[in-house]
This record gives C-alpha cells, structure tokens and sequence, in this order.
C-alpha cells in the first residue's frame, strides 16, 4: 500500500459517512478527518458573535477571526476553535442550520479546505464531507460518493433521536433533509456533487456492516489492485 493516500468520501448528511469512515480509517490505520465538524465549528463562532447567516459581509468578516483546528484524542477527532475543544457543542439543530447557511461563504470555504489540504499532505487519511472528491482532493487514490434515500436517511435520524429520549417528528425531519441537501447540491460555490471518477454507494437497503465491507472491497481494489 501507498505510504500517503487519501480515501475522499462524499454524499448528503444521514448516508452513514461518518460511522463508515471512521471504521474504514481505523482498518487501514490511518486518520479520519470529518471536514464537516470544521464547518460546524465555524458556525458555533459566528453564532456566538450574533452573526446574521444571510448577511455574507459579516460573515467573510468574522471568519477571519476563527482558528480552527484539529486534534486526536484516542484516535477520535476533536475540533479546536481559538482554543477550544467544541466537539460536544457542535451537534445541535441550530449549528447545523448555521453551518449549512455559513458553509456557503466563499471565505469561510477558502479557509476550510486550505486547512483540509494541508492535512492530506503530511499522512494518509480518509476524509468525509461534501467536496472531498471534487475540490479538496481532486487526486485522492479512492473517491466514493455514500447516498441513501431521504426517506431511509430521516428514519436513521429518528432512531438516533429517539434512542437518546429526544422528541422529534419524522416527517419534519425528512422535510429538514430535503431542504438541507437542497441547499448542498445547489449553491454556487464546490456543490455537493459526485466526482467523475467516484465510485456510487447507495446504502438504502444496506445494513452498516454491509456497507463497511463494500467500502473496504472498493478502497483495497483502487489501492493494492
Ligand atoms: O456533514 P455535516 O452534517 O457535519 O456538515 C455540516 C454542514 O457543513 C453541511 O450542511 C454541509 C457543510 N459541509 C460542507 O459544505 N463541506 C464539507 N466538506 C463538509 C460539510
């Protein structure tokens, strides 16, 4: 095997990428990198600062301020901003939201995926998020792009959910996706598309560890065949 490769992973939110991922990182024994905590961690600041998401000035303005990092703690990414492990913080509703409206910023990007890349150069990685394939890693070794059905991705959020005690709504939550990956695939700058030469997953009717091993069988083909 390749001393540095990268393994890009990309698709909508809820098609499992980041619980494959981490596993598929952990079999190969290299690191996961879940870009979409950074943009997280982004939104986190600039919702704490009262940043309007539609106001786009403010938000080029303010991202400079935010430094993001990461960091391992027993193989688990923790995301630094100016300090702070934000990790436990970055998983709500309302960061989700922001991150999606923020995410769009041009700026916020830039700033992002700089730092993505740079992590790709020192070791080998799989990397998770929405432009992996097409903008970050253009040249990564393995591009898969992980989907599912709205349908099946929104009752795999309710379980989730209603396995911590939360009260939520199925159709609302399906309805939240749609407006989500609506907002993904169609703003202007680095869309969530699949790349060319990525290899499509669709993980609607299959279990996780299914999905772990068609994952598995992909990355060894494109690197050790
Ligand atoms: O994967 P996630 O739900 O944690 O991502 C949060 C938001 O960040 C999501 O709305 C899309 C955005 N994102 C992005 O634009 N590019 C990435 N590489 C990763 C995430």
């Amino acid at each position: 095997m390749k001393k540095i490769f990268s393994v890009a992973i990309d698709g909508p939110a809820g098609a499992g990428k980041s619980t494959i991922a981490k596993s598929l990182s952990k079999k190969l024994g290299v690191i996961y990198v879940d870009t979409g905590a950074m943009y997280r961690a982004m939104a986190l600041f600039l919702l704490r600062r009262g940043v309007d998401p539609k106001d786009s000035t403010a938000i080029s303005k303010n991202c400079a301020d935010a430094d993001i990092s990461i960091a391992f703690e027993n193989g688990a990414q923790q995301v630094m901003l100016n300090g702070e492990n934000v990790s436990g913080l970055i998983r709500t509703e309302e960061v989700s939201s922001m991150a999606s409206k923020s995410s769009v910023n041009p700026d916020v990007r830039a700033k992002l995926v700089e730092l993505q890349q740079k992590l790709a150069e020192k070791e080998a990685l799989v990397m998770d998020g929405r432009d992996i394939g097409t903008v970050v890693l253009p040249k990564a070794e393995v591009k898969i792009y992980l989907t599912a059905s709205s349908a099946v991705r929104a009752k795999r959020r309710y379980d989730e959910l209603k396995a911590k005690g939360e009260d939520c709504d199925l159709k609302q939550i399906e309805a939240d996706i749609i407006e989500r990956d609506h907002r993904d695939m169609t703003r202007e700058i680095s869309p969530l598309k699949q790349a060319d030469d990525a290899v499509l997953v669709d993980t609607s009717d299959m279990g996780i560890e299914e999905a772990e091993n068609a994952l598995m069988a992909i990355v060894e083909d494109k690197i050790n065949g």
